[in-house]
């Protein structure tokens, strides 16, 4: 299993907001939602959308896709809405201190 890696300081994230990183040579989605971090494939499943190009529900924990809406669940990838049925991965994360960190899962 992969080693959690240093990705992102908390300040980097604001409440709401998301970032796009490639860490392993994979994009990865970086989520700031209801006061916690979570990581996801930068993948939308139906089509391939960027799903850091989309808005955040904290009241229902999903990114949407900007192309054609699809939501996923930030903590497990996934799929909560059509046009999407597959879910897209989601990885580890952990903080510690202003440090997040990110565990690749396959
Ligand atoms: S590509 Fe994401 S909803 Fe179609």
């Amino acid at each position: 299993m992969p080693d959690f890696m240093p990705v992102a300081q908390t300040s980097d994230l604001p409440e709401g907001s998301s970032l796009l990183l490639e860490v392993d040579e994979r994009l990865i989605v970086l989520i700031h939602a209801a006061g916690h971090f979570y990581a996801l494939d930068d993948i939308c499943t139906h089509d391939g959308g960027p799903l850091s190009d989309g808005p955040i529900d904290a009241t229902d924990g999903t990114i949407a896709c900007p192309r054609h809406g699809a939501k996923f669940d930030v903590k497990t990838g996934a799929a909560a809405t059509m046009p999407a049925t597959k879910p897209t991965v989601a990885h580890e994360v952990k903080v510690e201190g202003d440090q997040i960190f990110v565990r690749l899962n396959d």
